[in-house]
């Protein structure tokens, strides 16, 4: 599939999920190419959104372009929705993300949000996760105990050379997971020690997947 199929794909579910934003809404915004269109696509219809909070400097850059406020999350008593898109989703709509680097912030606002909407091209709806390598954050010097750990258990960790997350902190994709029970493994990993946040969103999945085809938008 070409970058331009892609594309349209990813924008026609980004436009979709503007139908489930209340007027006048505080919402969560993720981060990655999808959600800069669901960006502009609020920023063409001024008064949809209040005010957001943002999970990456790089969205509350769009974000601030886009003429949206950018709130703390501590200052805010409830989040009632967060937009994000997603690396691969199942249709229990369990995810990996983090292929941007921003898991963590993602993940801590996906907590945060009564409802969480995950937008996709149909590319990322598959069978079983693992395909796309996992992205761990870790704390940098846990980077080489982390690689040894994983590698222990199968999988073959890959350190991102040259990112440093929002967090300052390392990323490892690992490759070679088939993930057949992704609640699991998420709460195995994320109890490492040096482990910063887990790319596997199973514990707390996406309520809704808008998935954007050649021919319009289905929802799973
Ligand atoms: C960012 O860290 C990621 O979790 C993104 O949500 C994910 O990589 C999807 O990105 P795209 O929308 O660019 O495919």
């Amino acid at each position: 599939m070409s970058a331009t199929m892609a594309d349209a794909k990813k924008r026609r579910a980004a436009e979709a999920a503007l139908e489930h934003i209340p007027a006048g809404s505080v919402l969560g915004v993720g981060t990655g190419s999808t959600v800069r269109f669901f960006i502009e696509a609020l920023a063409a219809n001024p008064g949809q959104v209040r005010a957001a909070v943002s999970s990456s400097n790089a969205t509350t850059t769009l974000l601030d372009a886009a003429g949206i406020p950018v709130l703390d999350l501590n200052d805010l008593a409830d989040l009632p929705l967060y937009i994000d898109g997603a690396d691969e989703a199942t249709r229990a709509h369990h995810l990996i993300k983090g292929g941007g680097g921003a898991l963590t912030r993602e993940k801590i606002v996906a907590a945060a949000a009564a409802r969480f909407i995950c937008i996709i091209d149909e590319s990322k709806l598959v069978g079983t996760l693992g395909a796309f390598p996992l992205p761990i954050e870790v704390i940098p010097m846990a980077r080489r105990l982390l690689v040894r750990e994983l590698e222990a258990r199968g999988a073959r960790p890959v350190w991102r050379q040259g990112f440093v997350t929002d967090n300052g902190n390392h990323i490892l994709d690992v490759h070679g997971l088939a993930i057949a029970d992704p609640p699991a493994l998420e709460g195995e990993l994320a109890c490492l020690a040096g482990v910063v946040m887990v790319g596997l969103f199973a514990r707390r999945p996406a309520d809704l997947l808008l998935v954007g085809t050649d021919q319009g938008v289905i929802t799973v």
